[in-house]
């Protein structure tokens, strides 16, 4: 079973900042995921909410910003003083460090409350432009978002995220399409997403932490797991040689 690293390494540096992104990029693990939303001057930055309250020392909405204004919080301490002064990474900076690597890349595109039309277009631009089109998985809660990755760049995977079980997901998944299925780990054990792995599907499960969890997938032919926790991760896997 694969690992990717949950909003970089996120347990032990602060998610979606470079710190993270390097932690990830340093193990010897398969993929990164991380999540992007538009500023208000038209740059894909990422970060996990839609405003930056949680994760930086600022107040707002991403929309209502420029990068520039962005830049002016810190990303880093509200995690630990140890990392006072990181800043809100471009999609071009997160993708610059793996680029030399063989992890895989899953951008996530979020659409919280508020939509960012062109969004797609401007992700895949990036992407093409640093010629990473073989190495990221471009996914989404918005499986319409999903639909026009399908469009726009038919060479690139795209993978719709469900939070719960989708009866007849397979046939979802065609219709969308998508070509992965990324699920959360209540739903990576029920009958349709079996189903679905045995017609084939790539499926990646989100969020796995806990070594008893990880264990449910042992056998299921789940392709990857998302995880906060990739060196405990990697430690599980290669004790049961999975
Ligand atoms: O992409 C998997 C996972 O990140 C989805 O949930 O809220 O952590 O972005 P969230
Ligand atoms: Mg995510």
């Amino acid at each position: 079973m694969k690992i990717y690293a949950h909003r970089g390494y996120s347990a032990k540096y602060p998610e979606n900042t470079l710190a993270a992104f390097q932690a990830a990029a340093d193990l010897p693990i398969d993929g990164v995921e991380f999540d992007v939303h538009l500023t208000k001057d038209g740059q894909v930055v990422v970060i996990h909410d839609e405003s930056i309250n949680r994760t930086s020392n600022g107040v707002g909405y991403v929309k209502d910003m420029t990068l520039p204004e962005l830049r002016e919080f810190d990303y880093g301490s509200w995690f630990d003083e140890e990392f006072a002064g990181a800043e809100i990474p471009t999609l071009a900076e997160a993708l610059e460090v793996f680029r030399a690597t063989n992890l895989r890349v899953n951008i996530e595109l979020k659409s919280d409350i508020f939509a960012y039309p062109g969004l797609e277009e401007l992700v895949i631009q990036e992407v093409e432009a640093l010629e990473m089109t073989d190495q990221v998985v471009i996914s989404s809660f918005d499986h319409e978002a999903v639909a026009r990755i399908a469009r726009l760049a038919p060479n690139v995977e795209n993978a719709a995220l469900f939070v719960n079980t989708v009866l007849d997901v397979a046939s979802y998944q065609e219709k969308i399409p998508a070509k992965a299925l990324h699920v959360f780990l209540p739903s990576a054990v029920r009958q349709p997403v079996r189903e679905a792995i045995e017609k084939g599907s790539i499926v990646r499960v989100w969020t796995v932490n806990e070594e008893e969890h990880a264990a449910l997938l042992i056998g299921t032919g789940v392709e990857a797991l998302f995880t906060d926790e990739p060196e405990k991760m990697l430690a599980f896997i290669k004790h049961t040689s999975v």
